[in-house]
């Protein structure tokens, strides 16, 4: 395969940007934006999200077997690069972004339009991310939409033309 055909191919999938948190139950709580995300059935809901092995979120994910996906609105760049590092939580809040638990103890970001709360049904172990397969079980919608709620996700082309997870 030639290297560069690879990374060019596969860097033609477009992507929404999300900021995934979790809570273990333990005192650990992680926030990381992500790409690797869809829906993958209707009944009942499920979602897909590849995750980072050696990250803190994976293993926090691995653990406590609920996350949230907080949707990133087209305004939010700033957002999704403050959780491209490790998250800080302090004084209450998570890398300086307010949040309240979520049914399942995820923090829900209030400044995201949008999130999900998600059970965790399956982890597909292969590769450096895994495949976590997992339920939505709650839906908040913070700022309704005014149009398609596709055109309202940041993505990964807002980021600019040098920002990429994928290839
Ligand atoms: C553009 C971009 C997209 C990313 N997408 C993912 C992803 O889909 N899955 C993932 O596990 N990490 C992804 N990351 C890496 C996480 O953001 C990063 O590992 C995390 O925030 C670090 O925190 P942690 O390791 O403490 O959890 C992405 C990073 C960048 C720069």
């Amino acid at each position: 395969m030639n290297a560069d055909a690879k990374k060019t191919a596969l860097r033609m999938i477009p992507y929404g940007i999300y900021v995934l948190t979790a809570d273990d139950g333990k005192g650990n709580i992680a926030a990381a934006t992500v790409n690797w995300v869809t829906q993958s059935a209707f009944a009942p809901p499920l979602v897909v999200v590849g995750i980072k092995t050696d990250s803190g979120a994976y293993r926090i994910v691995r653990d406590g077997r609920t996350f949230a996906l907080n949707m990133l609105g087209k305004d939010q760049k700033g957002l999704a690069f403050t959780f491209f590092k490790p998250a800080e939580v302090k004084d209450g809040k998570i890398s300086g972004q307010a949040y309240r638990k979520g049914e399942t103890g995820a923090p829900i970001l209030t400044d995201a339009p949008a999130a999900v709360e998600c059970r965790v049904k399956h982890i597909v172990e292969e590769g450096d991310h895994h495949v976590v397969v997992a339920e939505v079980i709650e839906a908040h919608v913070m700022k309704p939409p005014a149009g398609r709620p596709d055109n309202a996700i940041l993505e990964m082309r807002d980021l600019g033309d040098n920002v990429f997870y994928g290839g």
